[in-house]
């Protein structure tokens, strides 16, 4: 039995006074949750802060990016050795605003995903199609050539040692949630694919769903049999709609 995760993303979000804040309500709205772990991935200049506020607590917490060097000269990133640094559980790769916006292909991904668990990190491999994609029929090829791209690199194996997140471009941000079986039916597709690979690796995995997942429709999305909780954007800047949601994933 899978136990499910829910994951803030606070994309570029945040500041030393709201954190505490924002913190404080979660980690006591969050206290006894059964089945499920609550993460928080936050910009890198507040990692220490989530460390010393959440390291006494049931909270772990992450980054939204990482280099894919060990290290070297390159101006401006963060190796996966220093987020171990400040007791990062995870690090996301792959979102798809890194990819639109930054150019970060697959194997770019993919070794940005290598690097994460090099360090010993859980990366958070982030998957999803746009609606140009999905309007021309190819969301599985579109998602087929993100996954296969780390197993290629890296092997089924490595999949063993991260969580999935499947996030449909034209659901972030925008208020338009895919529908629990429209997610569902990708996450089965995800699910399937590595299963041909590793059955054992495909049924133990945690797949996640991201976009536009509020406190109102994060039950039924989480309710789907190969949905293992949520990446979740704005709404977990919002206590009361984050813890929610962290809730609807109790088991
Ligand atoms: P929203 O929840 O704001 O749609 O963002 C989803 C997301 O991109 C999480 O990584």
């Amino acid at each position: 039995m899978r136990s499910k995760l829910v994951a803030g993303n606070w994309k570029m979000h945040g500041g030393i006074a709201q954190n505490r804040v924002l913190l404080d309500l979660i980690v006591t709205g969050t206290t006894g949750l059964r089945g499920a772990d609550c993460a928080v991935c936050v910009p890198y200049p507040y990692l220490p802060q989530v460390q010393s506020l959440l390291q006494p607590t049931h909270i772990f917490w992450g980054a939204q990016n990482v280099s894919q060097h060990e290290k070297g000269a390159y101006t401006g990133e963060v190796s996966a050795a220093m987020l171990a640094d400040f007791a990062c559980r995870y690090v996301i790769v792959g979102h798809s605003e890194r990819r639109a916006l930054y150019a970060e292909d697959s194997h770019t991904v993919a070794l940005k995903f290598r690097a994460t668990q090099t360090a010993g990190l859980t990366p958070i491999l982030c998957v999803g199609e746009t609606l140009e994609q999905r309007e021309a029929a190819v969301t599985e090829q579109v998602i087929a050539e993100q996954l296969d791209a780390v197993i290629e690199l890296l092997g089924v194996s490595a999949l063993a040692k991260s969580v999935l997140a499947y996030e449909p471009v034209w659901a972030i941000g925008t208020g338009k949630t895919a529908t629990p079986q429209q997610a569902q039916d990708v996450h089965a597709f995800i699910r399937n694919r590595i299963a041909a690979h590793d059955i054992k690796v495909a049924t133990e995995l945690q797949v996640l769903y991201g976009g536009s997942v509020k406190a109102n429709n994060a039950a039924e999305l989480f309710a789907m049999p190969d949905i293992d909780g949520g990446l979740i954007g704005g709404a977990s800047l919002v206590a009361d709609e984050f813890i929610t949601i962290c809730r609807a994933a109790q088991s």
